[in-house]
């Protein structure tokens, strides 16, 4: 039989691309198109009969440079199909209003991004779905599962104390309830991670983050089962959410050295953890690749590789965590993780900004917490860097 090649750097430069293309170019084109023509009306008949292999008639159903896009996630995810989004948020919402009605109820992780939980605490309350916030670890879910339960929706690693879900025992869990699960795996990228090799129902990825890998481009992606992908498409031609042909061939162009950066990222955020966890005048650091961290033992089980994301506690508050921040010459302050470019944040300054010191401790969001994504730059300059913006504290 043919050896078909897994190694996952291979996959990233020619999953889902097909060799021989029209005029034959190395890459992917960019299909700038918003439709597509019939040569005549057979032609017409024979594609809503599904006689011929076309993509679709009209570009919010779907476009070969998005296509190849697709095929390259679903490669290195290993799953059945992906569909892209114009955002992470849009592929969020589309999933959970797809799969969920009135009366369904969902157990969501607490650490979850802000917008999701904002998304169905304050708009999918108003069509009568109910749902409660739990601690992200199977005991809490299982706890929280009751007969109503449609949905399960958790990161892993979550954000910003990168806790790690045990996803085996979350699959046991619901699949036990008949609850479907949806894992935002956006943190632990599929170089590190890959939830639906655990029985996951459904991952989405903000491919804003290290997927398109160069802050360049919005985008999110759903993977799953063929059946699954395919529903939820059904309801996006209407929603309307796609991924434009230019951000998806970005996405590809981007993908080609995914495994390159994620490695790279990935050692960088090690020993940048390390460094952190040794100087004085940080109070604390959550990295699962740590020993120090509550999901150290399931992320090393669990996951081929810690992400880029690292979040610590200065010893200070605001003013001195922004002396910090204001002293670095690398990274600079922005929302966003991922990227080539290193990027740092205070969460109290940047997406909880509205709320008082009081109302972000009772969520768990300390003044003194910082943010950090580290790029593909080297870890020397980078820890020089932080060293002599921690002195400055
Ligand atoms: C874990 C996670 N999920 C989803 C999103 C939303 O993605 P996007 O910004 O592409 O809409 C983000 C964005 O920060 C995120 O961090």
């Amino acid at each position: 039989m043919e050896r078909k090649p897994t190694g996952f750097s291979t996959l990233a430069v020619h999953g889902g691309e097909t060799r021989d293309k029209e005029h034959s170019p190395l890459t992917m084109p960019i299909y700038q198109t918003a439709t597509y023509t019939f040569q005549d009306t057979a032609a017409l008949h024979a594609f809503f009969r599904g006689e011929t292999e076309r993509i679709a008639e009209y570009g919010r159903y779907g476009n070969p440079t998005q296509n190849a896009a697709e095929r390259k996630l679903a490669a290195l995810e290993n799953a059945e199909a992906a569909l892209l989004f114009s955002s992470g948020m849009n592929a969020v919402t589309t999933a959970i209003l797809a799969i969920c009605k009135k009366g369904d109820h969902i157990v969501i992780t607490n650490d979850s991004y802000r917008r999701t939980r904002q998304f169905i605490r304050q708009t999918l309350a108003k069509f009568g779905i109910v749902f409660d916030f739990v601690d992200p670890t199977a005991e809490a879910i299982a706890n929280a599962i009751r007969a109503d339960t449609k949905l399960l929706i958790s990161e892993s690693p979550t954000n910003p104390y990168l806790r790690v879900l045990d996803l085996e025992a979350v699959v046991s869990v619901c699949k036990e309830k008949k609850v479907k699960t949806l894992i935002d795996s956006t943190f632990a990228t599929p170089y590190n991670q890959r939830p639906l090799e655990f029985g996951i129902d459904l991952v989405v990825h903000s491919v804003t983050k290290y997927l398109g890998g160069h802050n360049d481009i919005l985008g999110g992606a759903l993977l799953g089962k063929q059946f699954f992908i395919d529903a939820i498409k059904e309801l996006q031609a209407v929603m309307g959410g796609i991924l434009d042909a230019h951000s998806c061939y970005l996405l590809l162009r981007g993908l080609k050295t995914f495994a390159l950066r994620m490695e790279k990222q990935n050692s960088n955020a090690m020993e940048v953890s390390q460094f952190l966890e040794s100087h004085p005048k940080v109070e604390r650091v959550f990295y699962p690749g740590l020993p120090s961290h509550p999901d150290y033992k399931i992320a090393k089980e669990q996951m081929s590789g810690f992400g880029g994301v690292i979040s610590f506690q200065i010893k200070g508050g605001l003013e001195e965590g922004s002396r910090f921040i204001d002293s670095l010459k690398i990274p600079q302050i922005a929302p966003s993780l991922g990227g080539v470019e290193s990027l740092i944040e205070q969460p109290a300054l940047m997406s909880y900004y509205e709320l008082t010191t009081e109302e972000r401790e009772a969520i768990g969001i300390y003044d003194n917490l910082i943010r950090l994504s580290l790029g593909i730059e080297d870890a020397e300059d980078i820890i020089a860097d932080l060293k002599q913006g921690l002195e400055k504290i």
